[in-house]
């Protein structure tokens, strides 16, 4: 896959003393966040237009970037009903086919910014039911993109007796009472590890198992590159929103690898003190924080390090 953010440079400051800063191999917005941000700020009322323009939910788990797309006139639609008139755009999640017949029908305009790897996921789920197989998401129950997964594997997958079914692990497959032709379809997060523990629990009580891998290798790029960097570093910097899932998981991954590993949000929240006798400060970042964000931590931390 594409990646806009590859940032491997390691940046000694010029001074002797100061400590090597190093951002990790794969840090930042992946392909569809950093597609979705492009969209909305393009989507952005000009400077002296009325139209109304909503994210349906928050665009990313980042709080700052939620705030600065308020500020250039994208504001948040928890629901269409707060998105009377104007545009809605729809998150790199996805959602079920419903919504965007909805907004259509309430007359609003779609920008439709769900990453083509997600729509992918839709694509093969839709394929799987019309041949007839009896669809399993391997994903995290409720979460936003595995719901719009469920509502392109059939009209009634949300329903109580859903046609399609939500498998976390291996655990909740040996509970479930599955046989003839089952087609198995992927959250775009989860890791493959866990796909084979699912595949390999379902595999003896069906007829045939169809698996689509539809694992976007984003989320694990980070993880590996967060690793690497956290244990070749005495200090950790993670960046990106405190809500955010991957980030948090990043941070976790860093601070098993090295003690002085601190998550923000931005780079105000920097403190001096934690870089006392730092030789080599790492940094990464989820998938929710752009660039910019990076730059600004590295900035900061050049300028507490003088
Ligand atoms: Fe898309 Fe992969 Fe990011 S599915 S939103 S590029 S994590």
């Amino acid at each position: 896959m594409s990646e806009n953010v590859t940032n491997t440079a390691a940046t000694a400051s010029d001074q002797a003393t100061a400590p090597t800063i190093e951002i990790a191999a794969h840090a930042g917005t992946c392909y569809g966040v950093q597609r979705a941000l492009d969209m909305a700020l393009a989507a952005a009322p000009q400077a002296g237009e009325s139209t109304q323009v909503h994210t349906l939910g928050p665009l990313i788990h980042n709080p700052i970037v939620v705030r600065e797309l308020a500020e250039a006139g994208v504001g948040l639609a928890e629901t269409l009903d707060d998105a009377a008139s104007g545009t809605v755009i729809i998150r790199a999640h996805g959602v079920v086919p419903q919504v965007i017949d909805a907004a259509h029908d309430r007359g609003l305009t779609v920008v439709d910014a769900t990453c083509p790897y997600v729509k992918k996921v839709h694509v093969a789920a839709e394929r799987l039911v019309r041949e007839g197989y009896h669809v399993v998401v391997v994903g995290e129950p409720g979460h936003p993109e595995v719901e719009g997964i469920l509502g392109h594997a059939g009209d009634d997958a949300l329903a109580v007796n859903s046609a399609a079914v939500v498998v976390s692990w291996a655990a909740d497959a040996n509970a479930l009472s599955l046989k003839g032709k089952v087609g198995l379809v992927v959250q775009t997060t989860q890791t493959a590890q866990n796909l084979a523990e699912v595949v390999a629990a379902i595999t003896p009580h069906v007829q045939e198992l169809r698996v689509i891998n539809t694992i976007c290798a984003a989320t694990s790029e980070r993880q590996q590159a967060a690793a690497t960097l956290a244990n070749r570093c005495d200090c950790m910097v993670v960046v990106g929103g405190k809500n955010s899932g991957n980030t948090r998981r990043l941070a976790q991954i860093c601070a098993d690898a090295c003690e002085r590993t601190y998550h923000i949000e931005e780079a105000s929240e920097l403190d001096a003190a934690w870089f006392t006798d730092a030789r080599h400060i790492g940094i990464t970042a989820g998938a929710s924080t752009p660039q910019e964000h990076i730059e600004r931590a590295v900035t900061r931390i050049k300028e507490l390090c003088r």
